[in-house]
């Protein structure tokens, strides 16, 4: 029985979700995959299989996107009056609410994640995500254009630009904040009036399908959202490359955003990527240690470090070297390592065999470069992927840690001893996402900031996200900024008409 092994405290409705094999949501139904494969989606604490789940390929693909651009071009939702629409997506944010446990124990068991912590970060960002972006269908507007034609200086001109749904839109979403991710992409699309083809990560296709069985009872129109669960270099690539789509929204590695965006260029798709990232956290000289020493922990360990902004590299003065240091050892000493359904265990495990032996070649690959291993370094336990929260420290810009994403709870520590470098050294990596000063001088602030690659900057604290606030990346970090009103760009044509009267 696939429930065994988990508490007897688990939602009711969690326990009923997982003891049935999921499908594919297509059209408002749910059906399994044309081919009559599945996949299983397993459980990172033990590596045993939750449930298993219909394989989307590019057949469901293929299918999934005449549904969308069927709803796209026949169905009520793009004409929908934009309050009616708010109505709609305000009805989801609530049947999330009433079911943020429910997603919290999927995310958990699924992902491995701490299920006070995903009800409390993932699905409550999740739900205040919809909710902000269910009060943009009424807010969304073109503009009148003041027109002064040149060569036609006696005749009367009307010009305006109306704001119009892109159209039907690909969304493919990794596996460390799944439902979080999940509606990230589908707020904008939903408010903008676009049509949806999602596919969840292979590792985490649970929370995303629970979401669809909400989407269907808030009343979203069938061929709205069509959700199809399936690997990346089948279903994904079909979508990335499918003729009928207008717009791909990807969040991933760089790798793979690299193939979409190849694949998307052959029919011109609007592309927006959300990749990896090598976040750099900068401990200032006048920084209070009371506050950075656990805000580095927690902006590298949050999430087991699987978190595309994490403050991965760790830049310390040589005057608070040690004590820092020291800092951060005594602190992953008090983190509990166990499973995300006990909400007492800080870490817990990554998400899959792939990602362990990936983070522990890293973790190797560090040793051998000459990295001093100062705390963590192995596996904990025997069942599972769990890895301890590792500091690699006297790092250096040559070697691969600190060069590559590990997206994993490894910290790697280097020091600087001149201030005016260091916004050269944050700078120093292909990517761009997230970076965060340490320090109590305003002056630090502002001269630090500008001169600073990256789409967000954190001050004296690090990971803070808020659906107001755009999100996206510089550099090899991507494109395109989701949250707050830059998102809805993503999803949005501007049409120009001028007429002559
Ligand atoms: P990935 O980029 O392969 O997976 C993300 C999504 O892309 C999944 O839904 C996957 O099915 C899909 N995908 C994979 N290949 C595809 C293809 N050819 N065409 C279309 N879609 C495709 O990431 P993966 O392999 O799970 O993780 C590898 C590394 O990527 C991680 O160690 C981490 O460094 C980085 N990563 C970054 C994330 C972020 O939030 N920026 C999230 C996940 C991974
Ligand atoms: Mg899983």
């Amino acid at each position: 029985m696939a429930t065994t092994g988990y508490p007897g405290n688990l939602n009711a409705k969690t326990r009923e979700f997982i003891s049935s094999p999921r499908k594919i949501l297509l059209n408002g139904h749910w059906v399994d995959a044309a081919s009559g494969k599945t996949f299983d989606t397993l459980d990172p604490a033990t590596g045993k299989v939750i449930i298993s789940v219909a394989e989307g390929d590019r057949e469901d693909i293929d299918r999934a996107v005449k549904a969308a651009r069927a709803a796209f071009e026949d169905s009520p939702w793009s004409r929908m009056q934009p309050g009616q629409r708010e109505k709609v997506m305000h009805r989801l944010a609530d049947l999330m609410e009433e079911n943020a446990d429910v997603l919290a124990e999927l995310e958990s068991i699924d992902n491995g994640k701490n299920v006070a912590i995903a009800r409390a970060v993932d699905i409550q960002l999740a739900i205040d995500t919809i909710r902000y972006m269910a009060g943009w269908p009424t807010k969304i507007m073109g503009s009148i254009l003041p027109l002064s034609v040149p060569y036609a200086p006696d005749a009367k001109f009307f010009g305006y630009t109306l704001k119009e749904p892109v159209g039907v839109v690909g969304q493919i979403i990794p596996w460390n904040f799944p439902a979080l991710m999940a509606a990230w992409k589908l707020g904008p699309a939903l408010a903008t009036g676009c049509t949806v083809i999602l596919k969840p990560a292979e590792e985490t296709p649970l929370s995303a399908l629970y979401l669809g069985e909400l989407i269907c009872q808030a009343g979203i129109p069938d061929g709205v959202v069509n959700i199809v669960p399936g690997y990346g270099h089948t279903a994904g690539a079909a979508l990335s490359a499918h003729p009928d789509v207008d717009k791909i929204a990807f969040t991933g590695s760089g790798e793979v955003g690299k193939i979409i965006v190849k694949a998307a260029a052959d029919t011109m798709k609007k592309v927006s990527m959300e990749l990896g990232g090598k976040s750099p956290a900068i401990i200032l000289p006048d920084a209070d240690l009371d506050i950075a020493i656990p805000g580095a922990a927690s902006a590298i360990f949050f999430n087991q470090g699987q978190t595309c902004c994490a403050g991965s590299r760790l830049f310390v003065p040589d005057s608070l070297y040690d004590q820092v240091v020291d800092g951060l050892a005594a602190a992953t000493a008090t983190m509990k390592i166990g499973v995300g359904l006990n909400p007492e265990n800080m870490i817990n495990p990554l998400v899959s065999q792939i990602q362990f032996d990936r983070v522990m070649g890293y973790i190797d690959s560090g040793r051998r470069e000459g990295a001093e291993v100062v705390a963590g370094g192995g596996r904990s336990g025997n069942e599972g992927y769990f890895v301890e929260p590792t500091l690699l420290c006297n790092t250096n810009r040559e070697m691969k840690v600190v060069r590559e994403e590990i997206f994993g709870p490894v910290l790697c520590v280097q020091r600087y001893s001149d201030v005016s470098d260091i916004a050269s050294f944050a700078n120093d990596t292909v990517y761009g996402l997230g970076a965060s000063i340490w320090t109590r001088d305003v002056g630090n602030i502002i001269n630090i900031i500008p001169k600073i690659k990256a789409g967000t900057v954190w001050v004296n604290c690090h990971n803070i996200l808020d659906v107001v606030m755009p999100f996206g990346g510089y550099k090899q970090s991507g494109f395109g900024r989701e949250l707050g009103k830059e998102s809805l760009d993503l999803y949005l044509e501007t049409k120009s008409v001028c007429i002559m009267a």
